[in-house]
């Protein structure tokens, strides 16, 4: 029996089954590459599902991580540690001073939590009648936890553990008129993902987040940004909201934060963060010394190595390299994205595609279907988009007549 065998063996006794794993493990990793158990290695387009925006075994993590274990890992919020406070002041500067205040949590759906309790407790707090009810849009992801899981618009994640969180209301992505009806005097936060991530890697046009904006301030509702996915350079830019020139009032991030070790956060504007009050809300293990040491050096590798520049140029490499496989193969619909959150839908289910993949050293993943999603590492390089390409050409089988462009076809099934 293999190693991948026995792990995958011993796996299927003792784990809840919740996961549906390609079958590869893998036991280390360098820079943009992971390495299997027999010591083949695969070039990374997931990168931990966005988190390991560093790569593998950064030389600058692995160093902070070892000096700040030695001396304390955790902590507890009971006491200070010298880092907490100056990645929350960090983040707040290179969010532009949009925001004001930092609470850290361990992961993205613990974020989502804190940012829904925070819109509660300020829509409470307003003055007049109480204001609950919560916004959110059909197809958007937030998370497992039963507030995140609530705002999550699509029934195979809610379904089976009803009741859920009361008084949601989901409107169609980029649709002002649904949005103008579903907003009110009783709504406290419209909550949305600006580029829908595992939603399939669909954008908010500026237009949406405008009206969202307009909305929110009239009804002095929080408008919440998710940027779990899309957020901490993703984009190119540092906050995603910064490339779509609406500014929310709270935003949660997590993933690549802490590089691998978890740590999420939500930035909130004093005018929301001042609803709230010590022993309201709190975690054990959120915001400890080695995570948020972790999170200063992650921020400080992202500037000195000038990985957003990167993200910019081999993301719109990538993206034209998409485009040209959609004019080509008769598979594939569309390409979207920016930056390095992209995807490329398809006319067959993107699974497979993923399985053989592995085969050729590559690792893909696949979101709603027939989308494949591309979220590598920061430091992926054109040499490494050719060779992706390259796999995907030759998995991706029949060219398109040549009469027959991406666009016509799309037409003609829509
Ligand atoms: C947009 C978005 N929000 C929330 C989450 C939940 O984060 P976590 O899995 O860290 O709880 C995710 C995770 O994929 C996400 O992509």
């Amino acid at each position: 029996m293999s190693r991948l065998d026995q792990i995958a063996d011993l796996e299927k006794r003792f784990l809840l089954p919740t996961y549906n794993r390609y079958p590869v493990g893998f036991e280390r990793g360098k820079g943009v590459f992971l390495y299997d158990f027999e010591g083949k290695k695969y070039l990374d387009f997931v990168a931990g599902l966005g988190v390991n925006a560093l790569g593998h075994a950064h030389p600058r993590i692995v160093k902070t991580i070892r000096e700040q274990a030695a001396r304390v890992i955790h902590l507890s919020n009971l006491y200070y540690n010298e880092y907490q406070g100056q990645l929350a002041e960090r983040l707040c500067q290179l969010s532009g001073l949009d925001f004001d205040r930092v609470f850290f949590s361990n992961s993205g759906t613990e974020a989502m939590e804190g940012a829904i309790k925070l819109a509660r407790l300020a829509g409470h707090k307003a003055g007049g009648e109480a204001k609950s009810q919560l916004v959110a849009l059909q197809g958007s992801y937030h998370g497992r936890t039963f507030g995140a899981m609530s705002l999550t618009g699509q029934e195979k994640y809610r379904k089976g553990f009803e009741p859920l969180l009361e008084n949601v209301s989901f409107v169609a992505q980029n649709d002002v008129g649904a949005l103008q009806a579903a907003v009110n005097a009783n709504t406290c936060a419209i909550v949305l993902e600006p580029i829908f991530g595992e939603g399939g890697i669909l954008e908010c046009s500026e237009d949406f987040l405008r009206a969202c904006r307009t909305l929110a301030d009239q009804y002095q509702a929080a408008l919440v940004f998710d940027e779990i996915q899309c957020g901490l350079g993703r984009t190119g830019h540092m906050f995603a909201f910064q490339g779509f020139g609406v500014v929310p009032d709270i935003v949660t991030i997590a993933k690549p934060i802490a590089a691998g070790v978890p740590l999420g956060a939500f930035l909130s504007k004093e005018h929301f963060a001042s609803a709230i009050s010590p022993g309201q809300h709190g975690t054990t293990f959120g915001g400890g010394p080695l995570a948020c040491r972790v999170g200063l050096e992650y921020l400080a590798i992202v500037e000195e190595e000038h990985l957003l520049e990167n993200v910019l140029k081999v993301g719109g490499y990538l993206h034209q390299q998409l485009q040209e496989l959609v004019d080509k193969y008769a598979a594939t619909r569309e390409a979207r994205g920016r930056g390095f959150i992209q995807g490329l839908v398809l006319d067959i289910p993107a699974r497979p595609l993923v399985e053989q993949a592995l085969a050729e050293g590559v690792l893909f993943n696949s979101t709603q279907d027939t989308v494949l999603r591309f979220l590598p590492p920061f430091l992926l390089e054109e040499k490494h988009v050719d060779k992706g390409i390259r796999v995907l050409k030759k998995l991706l089988g029949k060219k398109r007549k040549k009469a027959q462009s991406a666009a016509s076809v799309a037409a003609a099934s829509s």
